[in-house]
């Protein structure tokens, strides 16, 4: 088997190399190794955990699906002691009307305790079924209200970008399992009890005979499993490579390329052979355990035989009657089912308990990456009359070198200012330090000479708007992405669509504003690179705010559309500045000033003029760019 392993291994690409264990399988080593002593230490603080969700996600329905179990328990004991007395008439010597007539009583408790008992489980599993949902919206709710909260800084930190995924892919899904299993649990727990209580109640001799005849089941359940996880781990490597290739094959984008480098038999053979593995180990782990549950049943059939060997010696020393063996024999299968029921659950429970566990380790670690809110958080600044970062220096989390150092730059209320520079300069990093989306971690950001950190970070955004770059291209509507959660006004929206350009792209559409923007949806439209950024260019006018940052706002846009936008840019600052990103150097020649970025630094600033009079950086860069226009073709 080992060798035919290594065999097969060798064919399969391992995209391992290089890379740490992806964050889904983090936990494939403690599933492979855990016992089930590791299981039940591990329970209690799961069950808490998890009983505590369901608490606030519904106190009501927790309450139902515990005690609905709990008391069912009870009267599981009262019909199997009670079936005892039933069979103790009907086995008594005289007439057998007289014996029926006896074991009435007996009888109709039996059905009464199975009646309710039946109730009160139906009753529990609604709640639970009610449960499940709620937890997981619970769950989910908490996770989206920490992700849209948290620190930006904390999106470039690899540790927290995977303990956020592991949360959101396994963790909230598993949240909802680990409150179900729990619930199991318990109710397992209370039917093995109810069993062995009231095989101790028909005589103490006859409880130890559950545990024998349920240990060959409980293995059989556990070893099951964990052959299942072994399968699981050995294939993740594969499975990895099969996500990445469905994606590549399905998926819309890649589409294109596809077809155009013809990779379809490449892909498809590729995929072939990661199948081939995975079905492989599939059929080798559902033989083993088809063979593993086999060897349970016989070990369970020889220690139920071994049972009822120990049931007739008893009854034939006459430690116990016939009725009392007959009870024991209800009794010792109803625990067997709960036994194997409960071992089953407890293995779930830690699997899903795992994951559990990082999505509350992901909740601690986000709370711990909340902005901190200042003492005395001022609310909305007032617009500005002057914005100065002041000798800012800025490393992206894990980075080993400064993306700014000592930068200071100064805008002007109603401002052009333009930020130009090579690429990688951090000019997209000065924009989101000046809109308080990173915090320096030298020097500041000062409006109006109060540091950006004393503003309350809501409200400051909502004076800043930023047009990144790499801007989002949201799978909503027109008028949604243009107006981005503000209220809309229909006169603002028209204005901001004629300053951007995006009011032609807005006409060429049958719906117009209520054109959805995803093809992936019915009826839903694509644009083209350039009338995304026009429309990306309309969401940051429409937004009322004091600063307005573009950062490449023309860099996918045609010459007419790209000398009309920055006509309208000058001529739509009214009052607002404008912080300027591009690389066309013939458009910011308007600009009232001009900072020049190098490594991180600024290397020049001033106006246009003054900075061809430099003949320095810019001066070169502004030549080399008019150059390639006065260039004659002989
Ligand atoms: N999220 C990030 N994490 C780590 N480093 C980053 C991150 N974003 C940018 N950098 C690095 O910071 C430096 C400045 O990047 P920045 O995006 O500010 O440059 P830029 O001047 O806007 O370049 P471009 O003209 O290409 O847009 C670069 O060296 C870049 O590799
Ligand atoms: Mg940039």
């Amino acid at each position: 088997m080992r060798l035919w392993w290594r065999g097969r291994r060798a064919d399969v690409p391992d995209d391992r190399s290089g890379l740490v264990v992806a964050y889904w399988e983090s936990h494939d080593e403690h599933l492979l190794t855990a016992t089930l002593g590791t299981i039940a230490r591990r329970l209690p603080s799961l069950v808490a955990a998890a009983l505590r969700m369901a608490w606030q996600a519904s106190p009501r329905d927790t309450a139902v699906a515990l005690t609905g179990n709990l008391v069912a328990g009870v009267f599981t004991v009262f019909g199997l002691v009670a079936t005892s007395d039933v069979l103790a008439s009907l086995l008594a010597a005289g007439p057998t009307p007289e014996r029926v007539r006896a074991a009435l009583p007996s009888l109709l408790f039996v059905a009464a305790a199975t009646g309710l008992r039946g109730g009160l489980l139906a009753a529990a599993g609604w709640a639970q079924a009610r449960l499940k949902p709620q937890v997981e919206r619970l769950a989910e709710t908490r996770l989206f209200e920490l992700t849209t909260r948290v620190e930006l800084a904390a999106f470039d930190d690899h540790d927290f970008h995977n303990a956020m995924r592991r949360a959101r892919d396994s963790g909230v899904p598993d949240t909802a399992t680990v409150v179900e299993t729990t619930i199991a649990v318990v109710t397992g727990a209370v039917g093995v009890l109810a069993s062995a209580v009231a095989l101790g109640l028909l005589h103490p001799v006859l409880m130890p005979l559950l545990l024998v005849t349920a240990v060959p089941a409980g293995w059989a359940a556990v070893r099951t499993a964990r052959l299942g996880y072994r399968a699981f781990y050995r294939l993740s490597a594969a499975r990895r490579r099969k996500f990445m290739l469905s994606d590549l094959m399905a998926e819309r984008q890649p589409a294109a390329e596809v077809r155009a480098f013809t990779l379809r038999d490449y892909l498809l053979g590729q995929y072939a052979k990661v199948a081939d593995l995975e079905q492989d180990v599939q059929l080798d782990v559902a033989r083993r355990q088809a063979a593993t549950k086999a060897g349970g049943d016989l070990l369970t059939g020889v220690a139920t035989a071994g049972v009822y060997v120990t049931l007739g010696v008893l009854l034939a020393v006459g430690v116990i009657p016939l009725s009392v063996a007959g009870a024991a024999v209800l009794a010792i299968r109803t625990g067997q089912v709960s036994l194997t029921a409960l071992v089953q659950t407890m293995n779930r429970l830690y699997e899903a308990g795992l994951y559990f566990g990082d999505y509350l380790a992901f909740c601690d670690l986000a709370r711990q990456r909340l902005p901190a809110s200042p003492p005395a958080a001022a609310s909305a600044p007032a617009p500005f009359h002057r914005l100065d970062a002041e000798h800012v220096t800025f490393t992206y989390p894990g980075a080993d070198r400064p993306a700014l150092t000592d930068v200071s730059v100064t805008l002007g209320r109603g401002e052009v200012v333009a930020l130009v520079g090579e690429n990688g300069s951090g000019k997209t990093t000065l924009a989101k330090l000046l809109a308080g989306l990173y915090r320096p971690q030298q020097g500041a950001i000062r409006w109006d000479g109060v540091d950006l950190g004393a503003f309350d970070g809501e409200t400051l955004r909502r004076s800043v708007s930023v047009i990144a770059q790499d801007h989002t291209r949201w799978p909503l509507t027109v008028r949604e992405n243009i107006v981005m959660g503000r209220p809309p006004e229909d006169d603002r929206l028209a204005a901001a669509c004629a300053a951007a350009g995006a009011d032609e792209v807005v006409a060429g559409l049958p719906d117009g504003y209520d054109a959805l923007l995803d093809r992936r949806f019915r009826g839903g439209h694509d644009l083209s690179g350039g009338q995304w950024q026009r429309i990306a260019v309309a969401r940051g006018f429409y937004r009322d705010a004091a600063l307005v940052i573009f950062d490449e706002p023309t860099s996918a846009l045609d010459a007419r559309a790209e000398h009309a936008l920055f006509e309208r840019i000058r001529g739509h600052a009214d009052g607002r500045t404008i912080v300027l990103i591009t690389h066309r150097l013939a458009s910011v020649r308007y600009a009232d000033r001009i900072y020049v970025l190098d490594h991180g630094a600024v290397a020049e600033q001033g106006t246009h003029d003054e900075l061809m009079a430099l003949e320095g950086l810019y001066a070169d860069l502004y030549e080399l760019q008019a150059s390639a226009y006065r260039q004659r073709v002989p």
